[in-house]
């Protein structure tokens, strides 16, 4: 039993017991009680449940503390020297109204708990209390704590979604990005749009061509990278009948067919040199020669470019036209690579599990051990690797939530992953098999039979390795 004048025997330490799977990680526990033994017994049991821990023996320390940290949560003792209870759980409620506030009061005092509970106290305890109803009650306060915070993120989720697209995040920068979308969405003018792989070039492309007036008409994408040049030639530009080998019938380029809408050159840097001329006289003059003609025909479009090349870099070694870039550079967008902003990496899961949930019909969770992994990693390949991880998951997991073990393994550092990489450095076949399946699953969005024809197996045999994977676990 704890109580205000005994120290309980603790047991073990948090460190030689501390469970895998930590429900309170992430979470700001404030201990506000004079009693030495009282503030160190709960710092422990906290800590064994992954809580960071503040103490204060004073409600003037405390509310120093709730300044200085973001406090979660509060153990607070209603009879504190110097001050009432009552009074200090309003000043925490009124720095931190979120915050879960479990008052600790004697027997005598059980009538002024009942009021601190009138008064927004998540709940109250009465001393003496043992670790384990101590540790029950912190248990409850972090689920009570994930719960809300869980329908905030949905809250603002749905925020953003309303604001441009579907863009997900809050990162200062991503804020700063939102503004410059809006602006650009009221201009006119090419915009130049740069980020590293997957950090969603084409979704803001998207969201600059659907906030502005020109929603109504086309988007349209061309990727510059994948299409070989004659072809991008005669997509962009258009063909007369018999102006190459094939072309059969005339046929009106892209430029031309968005009518008032954009046209977005995906990879824009992969141009080449000759279409760039081309493209820079199309800005320029508004309008377009298509092959094999010598009429020109006039445009009306918004162009919108994007790439994950150094383009200033590209004009310096001559493979990318000074004029071009500087006309496209008007208005660029640079999107921060998600290691940059990786508080908005809760908010892109929960809306990845939401879609996924949506498609798939059934929604899951992650645990806290998980989430974390995934905010260590500096994601290479941005939010669409993060977006993959994810499908890919879901996809092998029977569970309702998913676990460190279903992510990718080199995202863990827990004890299973050294032994797929043994010291000795020599990864057994059946690891590298696992780790081709369920990468192809992750590539393809969890679409079994794609996978399996990708894979050069059978259905069966996917299905079959899925669930002795599943067995593993
Ligand atoms: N901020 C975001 N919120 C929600 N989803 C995002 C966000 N950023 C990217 N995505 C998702 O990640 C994936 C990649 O986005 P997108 O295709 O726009 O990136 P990209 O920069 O064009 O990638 P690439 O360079 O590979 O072409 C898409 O599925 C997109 O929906
Ligand atoms: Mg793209």
């Amino acid at each position: 039993m704890l109580s205000a004048s005994t120290s309980a025997a603790l047991g073990p330490s948090p460190h030689e017991h501390a469970p895998q799977l930590l429900a309170a990680n992430f979470l700001n526990l404030l201990i506000l009680d004079d009693d030495r033994a009282v503030r160190e017994a709960s710092r422990q049991v906290a800590h064994s449940l992954g809580f960071s821990t503040h103490v204060a023996e004073s409600a003037e320390q405390a509310y120093r503390l709730l300044d200085a940290s973001n406090i979660d949560a509060v153990l607070l003792e209603l009879r504190l020297p110097g001050t009432s209870g009552l009074e200090a759980l309003q000043t925490i409620k009124r720095h931190r109204p979120d915050a879960a506030v479990v008052v600790l009061t004697g027997y005598g005092t059980v009538q002024s708990a009942v009021q601190a509970m009138k008064n927004g106290a998540y709940e109250y305890v009465t001393k003496p209390f043992s670790l384990e109803e101590l540790r029950r009650l912190l248990e409850r306060v972090a689920e009570h704590l994930r719960v809300k915070t869980e329908s905030r993120l949905r809250r603002e989720m749905a925020r953003s979604r309303q604001g441009f697209g579907n863009i997900v995040g809050h990162a200062p920068e991503m804020e700063k990005l939102y503004r410059i979308i809006a602006k650009t969405a009221l201009s006119y003018h090419p915009v130049l749009i740069l980020g590293e792989s997957g950090t969603g070039k084409e979704m803001v492309a998207r969201a600059i061509h659907s906030s502005g007036s020109l929603r109504n008409k086309p988007f349209i994408p061309v990727d510059c990278g994948s299409l070989v040049p004659t072809l991008i030639e005669s997509e962009l530009f258009g063909h007369v009948r018999g102006a190459f080998t094939g072309a059969n019938t005339a046929k009106d380029g892209l430029l031309a067919i968005a009518d008032g809408g954009t046209v977005f050159l995906d990879e824009i840097g992969e141009l080449p040199t000759d279409l760039q001329a081309k493209l820079l006289r199309a800005i320029q003059e508004k309008e377009i020669r298509p092959v094999g003609s010598v009429k020109q025909v006039p445009i009306n479009v918004r162009i919108l470019g994007a790439t994950n090349r150094d383009l200033e870099q590209a004009v310096a070694e001559g493979t990318f036209r000074r004029d071009l870039y500087f006309r496209l550079n008007v208005l660029t967008l640079r999107i921060p690579p998600l290691r940059e902003r990786k508080q908005d990496i809760p908010l892109l899961v929960a809306h990845f599990l939401e879609r996924i949930g949506r498609d798939s019909g059934r929604e899951k969770t992650i645990s806290d051990e998980g989430l974390k992994a995934l905010m260590n990693f500096d994601w290479p390949g941005n939010v669409r690797e993060l977006e993959n991880s994810l499908e890919r998951a879901c996809a092998i997991s029977s569970a309702d939530e998913i676990q460190l073990r279903d992510l990718p393994t080199y995202l863990s550092s827990a004890p299973g992953a050294a032994l797929e990489r043994p010291a000795n450095g020599i990864i057994p076949m059946a690891e590298l098999e696992k780790q081709s399946i369920l990468s192809a699953l992750g590539q393809v969005n969890g679409d079994k039979m794609l996978a399996a024809r990708l894979l050069g197996i059978g259905k069966t045999t996917l299905y079959r390795k899925l669930k002795e994977y599943e067995s593993q676990q």
